[in-house]
């Protein structure tokens, strides 16, 4: 196949940031996407329903003339979030999601949640307006090895709450083992997983080997190659319930290159390419439309885009810049270490 025509895509798990980098990285979203779920974890958090208007006109303003893109937006959850103020932003349109960072697993996620019974409450007032739930399924316990974060979640805290609250729809965002997999297909309707670009493209060799290469390192971090392979059969599986979040989370090089970087990969400008370059490995290029713009809104309740992108097999390899320049510095591409073919047109 040359040429593949499919639905505008959304990007269902994304970091904007706010200011110079938000002027810098909407574009190269709003050039693709026709919408994306923008993660709440600036400083200080988008933790009202009045910080995601306020966040909202602030993305609504930086997007390129010409552009139509609509940021969908989440809240992030503290102990002290209001129920009240959950349900009437879900209900008058402010807020489309309410975002769980366990304190401490991630980027700005001091704020999160330390005690998940604390929430209970909010989350049994959300699962009876419909007010989906998006997750970090990490757990935080420093006796919990890095690599084990993702599975001892589910079992202490995703099954818990489930178990608790079963009518509350859950995403399980940047699933990155066999067990985040198996887990949303052997439950019933009501959960659903994303899946970034990255996760699909390197394990943690591409971290570890040859030297510490810190633009590989985010969180969840990569695994070991069987987790990879379980992500790209679920991702090109076509099951509606797998979709694309690319976590494209930007840094500064200077943060990310230090003694103690930090976790996220820049992936917004080459993550079509990306993707189409797997689902053709995988003989899937039939599904790359449903895990890009089907199965999301599906699962969201939102409507598919009537708009269409064309991806175009090249004869030379597409160019994309290393890095891309903002006003406080250079911020590093994700490499996927192949060539890409694949194009948008
Ligand atoms: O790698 C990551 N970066 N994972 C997250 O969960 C947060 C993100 C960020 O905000 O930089
Ligand atoms: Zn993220």
């Amino acid at each position: 196949m040359q040429e593949l025509t499919i639905r505008r895509p959304d990007d269902w798990h994304l970091h904007l940031r706010d200011g110079d980098m938000l002027e810098s990285v909407l574009p190269h979203t709003s050039r693709h996407f026709a919408r994306a779920i923008v993660m709440p974890n600036l400083v200080p958090p988008v933790a009202t329903t009045a910080d995601a208007r306020a966040y909202r006109q602030r993305i609504e303003k930086a997007l390129p003339e010409g552009d139509s893109f609509t940021p969908i937006m989440t809240l992030y959850l503290t102990e002290d979030t209001q129920a009240e103020d959950v349900v009437s932003g879900f209900q008058g349109g402010t807020i489309s999601a309410v975002k769980l960072y366990p304190a401490g697993a991630t980027t700005n996620s001091h704020n999160g949640v330390r005690d998940i019974e604390a929430v209970y409450p909010v989350l049994e007032r959300m699962a009876e307006a419909g007010v989906p739930l998006c997750v970090h399924g990490e757990v935080t316990d420093s006796e919990i090895d890095i690599f084990d974060r993702e599975a001892v979640f589910i079992e202490r805290v995703l099954h818990p709450i489930r178990q608790h609250i079963p009518g509350l729809r859950i995403i399980m965002e940047h699933i990155t083992t066999s067990d985040g997999i198996d887990y949303v297909e052997s439950s019933p309707e009501g959960i659903a997983g994303t899946i970034t670009t990255h996760h699909l493209i390197i394990n943690r060799n591409a971290i570890l080997v040859g030297g510490i290469k810190p633009h590989y390192y985010c969180l969840p971090i990569a695994k070991r190659e069987s987790h990879r392979l379980a992500l790209r059969r679920a991702a090109t599986s076509g099951k509606k319930r797998f979709f694309l979040g690319t976590d494209s989370a930007p840094h500064l090089d200077t943060d990310k290159e230090s003694a103690c970087g930090c976790a996220g990969v820049f992936s917004s400008i080459n993550t079509l390419s990306c993707l189409a370059h797997v689902f053709e490995e995988e003989d899937a290029l039939d599904r790359l439309e449903a895990f890009v713009s089907l199965n999301g809104p599906g699962f969201y309740g939102l409507p598919v885009n009537e708009e269409t992108i064309r991806l175009v097999r090249r004869q030379q390899p597409v160019d994309y810049p290393e890095r891309i320049e903002t006003a406080s510095g250079p911020v590093t591409v994700f490499d996927p270490m192949f060539p890409l073919y694949w194009d948008v047109a």
